[in-house]
């Protein structure tokens, strides 16, 4: 089989849709500061406004106006922490829950908070990644001011049954944050269905640009901003508006919403058809994540006897590009925080990939990618001392 390029890495990023490339060159045209009263301004801004909508359509959100445009997923949920900082410093409620299970953002957003003395409790979550419906319980009460638990983990794809995490935190009266950077696009959102006070979106994982995304809040919750200027965003997130980058946002937005249901069926049965595919060629894998409430893309696998970053390597040598579930933090490779939260061993967990399909992934690119593997593991466990 010749070599071909294939990127299994879409969780980490998207490839810009070429509709929404084309979209963003032509509105480069439109220079306006959408802030400017005058004829350009508001024709930018409209452009503004019509992304919005567009946005909080795709997450059933009633009122656009709550929609706030950022720069990102990390923008978003440190936005709710530092609006978390300021109401546990004026009231009684300062308890913090999240999990172990969070994206770094989160977790040294709660990390702060912690520091800055406010009582945190990060979360277990079972083998399958999801949080224990018991401990959050045993975890929530009237101090409680913030319940964040993710709606999608980024390298599992493990998805949380949000309206009943949603339903301990009001009946103890605390906010629900939910980061769905991961499953906006790929499932289903709905900001009233799952009953949260905040969410966080990211674009370019829905294939729009990077640098820009959104923290929906519900009308009524309050909201400090991060960043603080002008009157943008109701005086939310001050700074000029980025034109293109928002009506990338929006036009990637309703292209996902009207192509979910295809999309998720597509990508589904690909990404089963490579999990069965490497079952059966390799022997010995665990397959990480919950087996249905899964994003529909993902598929994380231990090779237990092999190193992660090694596989990447050598799969990257045949044009593939993945993604292991470790993190390298300050020079030492630490295994992933997702991966021991589920009890997998560190030495598992260090020998474990994260293949994430998208839009583009083909059934040559899944057999392709099963055929390499296979002997890319038996190669490595060759040379490995370690037994498994
Ligand atoms: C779950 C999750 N949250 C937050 C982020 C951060 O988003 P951004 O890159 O837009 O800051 C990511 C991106 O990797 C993510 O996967």
């Amino acid at each position: 089989m010749e070599r071909r390029l294939v990127y299994m890495d879409y969780n980490a990023t998207t490839p810009l849709r070429p509709e929404v490339k084309a979209a963003m060159i032509e509105d480069l045209e439109v220079f306006a500061n959408a802030s400017s009263m005058h004829e350009a301004g508001r024709r930018a801004r409209a452009r503004v406004e019509e992304a919005r909508a567009r946005v909080a359509r795709l997450v059933g959100a009633d009122d656009p106006e709550r929609v706030i445009f950022t720069s990102g997923g990390s923008e978003s949920n440190n936005t709710v922490f530092a609006t978390m900082f300021h109401l546990g410093r004026a009231g009684s409620r300062r308890g913090i829950v999240t999990t172990k299970i969070e994206h770094p953002c989160v977790l040294n957003a709660a990390k702060w908070l912690e520091a800055e003395g406010f009582p945190v409790t990060f979360l277990d979550v079972d083998e399958y990644g999801m949080v224990r419906l018991d401990q959050l319980r045993a975890s929530v009460g009237p101090d409680t001011l913030l319940v964040s638990v993710m709606a999608a983990n980024n390298e599992i794809g493990t998805i949380q049954d949000m309206a009943a995490i949603s339903g301990v935190a009001k009946a103890a009266g605390a906010f629900f944050h939910s980061d769905a950077t991961q499953a906006v696009g790929k499932v289903r959102v709905d900001v009233r269905e799952w009953g949260v006070d905040y969410m966080t979106m990211s674009c370019h994982k829905l294939y729009g640009p990077k640098g820009v995304g959104a923290l929906y809040a519900r009308p009524g919750a309050p909201l400090e901003p991060l960043i603080r200027g002008g009157h943008q965003e109701h005086g939310f997130r001050a700074g000029t508006y980025n034109n293109q980058g928002i009506l990338g946002f929006g036009l990637a937005a309703d292209l996902a919403r009207a192509e979910l249901d295809e999309y998720s069926a597509r990508v589904r049965a690909l990404r089963n058809r490579m999990r069965d595919g490497i079952v059966a060629s390799v022997p010995k894998v665990r397959v990480n994540g919950h087996p249905e409430s899964v994003l529909p893309n993902t598929l994380n696998v231990s090779f237990p006897g092999a190193e992660g970053e090694a596989i990447l390597l050598s799969l990257d040598l045949e044009g593939i590009r993945v993604s292991t579930g470790s993190a390298c933090a300050s020079g030492s490779l630490e295994p992933s925080h997702v991966l021991l939260a589920t009890g997998v061993g560190p030495e598992l967990a260090h020998g474990s990939i994260r293949f994430s399909l998208g839009r583009d992934t083909t059934e040559a690119e899944v057999d392709y990618v099963v055929s390499k593997i296979g002997p890319i593991i038996a190669r490595l466990r060759a040379m490995s001392t370690v037994s498994y």
